[in-house]
C-alpha cells in the first residue's frame, strides 16, 4: 500500500483496478450459482398418471400437486384439492364421500361442490387428456367446467 503522502495517479490507479478485480472475484460465485440454480425454474403444469383407472372409480390422488383424478361412464376428470377459501389443502374422506378442508372446516361434496363452511367455490377442476397407452396427462394450468370429461 503506498505511503498515503506520496498518492500518485499511478498508485490510486493500481489501488482502483485491484478493487474492481476483487469485486469481480467475489461476484463470480454467486453469479454461477444464481445461473445453474434450478429453484427458480418453474415446474411443468403437466401431471402424469400411469396407474390403471377403472371406470366408475373414485378419487384417486395422482400427484404431489394437490390432483386427484376419477373415472366415470362419460371419461375421465381431474380436481385440485386446493380449498377455494384460503387455499389449504383440502383431504378427500371416501367413507364419507367428502372432501374436508383442516383449516377452517370447509366441506365439499364428493363433486367438489361446497356444503358447509366458509369456501365460496366449487374445488377446481383442470383439463385431462387419456392417452393411447391408457395414461392420464393432466394440465393443472388449464382450469375447465365440471361437465369437462378427457
Ligand atoms: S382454507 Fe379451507 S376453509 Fe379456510
Amino acid at each position: 500500500m503506498p505511503d498515503p503522502l506520496k498518492w500518485t495517479r499511478r498508485a490510486v490507479l493500481r489501488l482502483a483496478w485491484g478493487g474492481i478485480i476483487a469485486a469481480g472475484a467475489l461476484t463470480i460465485e454467486p453469479l454461477v450459482k444464481y445461473l445453474t440454480s434450478q429453484e427458480d425454474h418453474r415446474q411443468s403444469p403437466l401431471v402424469v398418471y400411469n396407474k390403471l383407472l377403472n371406470q366408475n372409480s373414485d378419487w384417486q390422488d395422482a400427484s404431489k400437486a394437490r390432483v386427484w383424478v376419477k373415472r366415470d361412464s362419460l371419461g375421465v376428470m381431474a380436481l385440485v384439492a386446493t380449498c377455494t377459501h384460503l387455499g389449504c389443502e383440502v383431504n378427500y374422506h371416501p367413507e364419507k364421500k367428502e372432501w374436508l378442508c383442516p383449516c377452517h372446516g370447509s366441506v365439499y361434496d364428493v363433486e367438489g361442490r361446497p356444503i358447509s363452511g366458509p369456501a365460496p367455490k366449487t374445488l377446481p377442476r383442470v383439463a385431462v387428456e387419456l392417452q393411447a397407452d391408457g395414461s392420464l396427462m393432466i394440465n393443472t394450468a388449464k382450469q375447465v367446467g365440471m361437465e369437462f370429461r378427457g
